[in-house]
């Protein structure tokens, strides 16, 4: 078997397992209590949320646990906006995940005002999108980096934009952390969202950075956790496993990255030289090892099944898009042709993932298309 669909989520990481076992099994307190038993799961959660906020050069009472990336998107934007009034203005980009843009719908709903930013055909939001809104928004959202292309986003340049019109920035990040350096401070982002599970992680966990977590309201009400903004039981197995996967991940991201690189290379060289009819959809500064193509002669479902019965995952888009046959808004907001559009597929390589590995769907695909 052959997984590469490391965007969907990744492998849990050994050490991180390993992190997470004492507290699954023996050390099983609540971190809330007061008792001695419960003192080494207080520890671990205090520990994770220092190495969490280290990795990305933020301050421990900036990290606010939460059970996912998209937990995290929707704090920032649909509880922002609830806790203002209906006047609250939210601009995203066109090529947002779900987990951004359907809480935009809702907010839509109930008659708020969202703007929509448009991208190059590579993906890439332009400042001037920011610049030219007639309204200053309240809350500008853009990715880090794009689930279905890999593109990676100015956000630094498109932060200081949003700051200059006053509003706050929010960068959904989940795609990014763990594979690229991220440093808060530098970006000046007032918030962030990651999840545990694209980093080598648990799945069911995540966070959410807040510069200034007092513009935040509780997005989940009940016991004081979380500083008494995000209420429950604090998954401490899950939160100690995304702490040391994300500083492995980080310490990592070079060699990593150079990894990824070579398997990149060797797919497309022997795609390239088999003289296969396809575009590579994206920017030249994109996630490592994230590879959207879009054959001609193909179609995106029947490629994926028939890579599938070959032992091969990938996607034909992003994980929670895949049972949506409609063209992907991403490949529609990048104006792709649409002789190409039903044609594509993401291929996503992980750090587990071999050359011989990147060879074997260089060969499946050729085999495929000489059929
Ligand atoms: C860019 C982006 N944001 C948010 C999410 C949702 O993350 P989670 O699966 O942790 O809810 C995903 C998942 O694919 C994603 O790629």
């Amino acid at each position: 078997m052959i997984y590469a669909d490391n965007a969907a989520t990744t492998k849990l990481d050994d050490d991180a397992l390993n992190a997470m076992l004492p507290f699954l099994r023996d050390q099983y307190g609540n971190a809330s209590q007061p008792y001695s038993f419960s003192r080494s799961a207080k520890k671990a959660l205090k520990e994770a949320r220092e190495t969490i906020a280290s990795c990305i050069s933020a301050n421990p009472e900036q990290i606010l646990f939460t059970s996912c990336g998209t937990e995290s998107d929707n704090w920032v934007i649909k509880e922002l906006a609830l806790s203002h009034s209906a006047s609250w203005r939210v601009a995203v980009s066109e090529i947002e995940h779900h987990a951004i843009l359907n809480p935009c719908k809702q907010l839509e709903g109930l008659g708020y005002k969202v703007d929509y930013l448009g991208v190059d055909d590579k993906g890439i939001v332009d400042c001037a999108e920011i610049i030219k809104l007639e309204t200053a928004p309240n809350l500008v959202s853009i990715m880090f980096a794009n689930n279905e292309i890999g593109s990676i986003e100015p956000i630094k340049d498109l932060c200081r934009v949003a700051h200059k019109r006053e509003s706050l920035f929010h960068s959904d990040a989940v795609q990014a952390i763990g594979h690229l350096k991220i440093d808060v401070q530098d970006l000046d982002v007032d918030f962030l969202s990651a999840s545990a599970h694209k980093f080598n992680g648990p799945k069911g966990v995540g966070f959410l950075y807040a510069k200034n977590p007092n513009l935040l309201s509780p997005f989940i009400c009940g016991g004081a956790q979380e500083y008494g903004l995000r209420a429950g039981t604090e998954n401490i197995a899950s939160i100690v496993g995304m702490s040391v996967a994300l500083k492995k991940n980080c310490e990592e991201i070079e060699k990593n990255k150079c990894h990824l690189q070579d398997l990149e290379h060797a797919l497309l060289h022997e795609l390239y030289n088999a003289g296969l009819n396809f575009v590579r959809n994206g920017a030249e500064n994109h996630i490592p090892g994230n590879i959207s193509l879009s054959f001609k002669d193909f179609e995106g479902e029947a490629l994926l099944h028939r890579l599938d019965l070959m032992g091969i995952s990938v996607s034909t888009g992003s994980a929670c898009d895949s049972k949506n046959i409609q063209v992907s808004h991403v490949l529609k907001a990048i104006g792709l042709d649409k002789e190409y559009t039903k044609g594509t597929i993401r291929i996503t390589f992980g750090k587990g993932n071999t050359i011989d590995e990147a060879m074997a769907i260089a060969d499946a695909l050729k085999k495929i298309h000489d059929v």
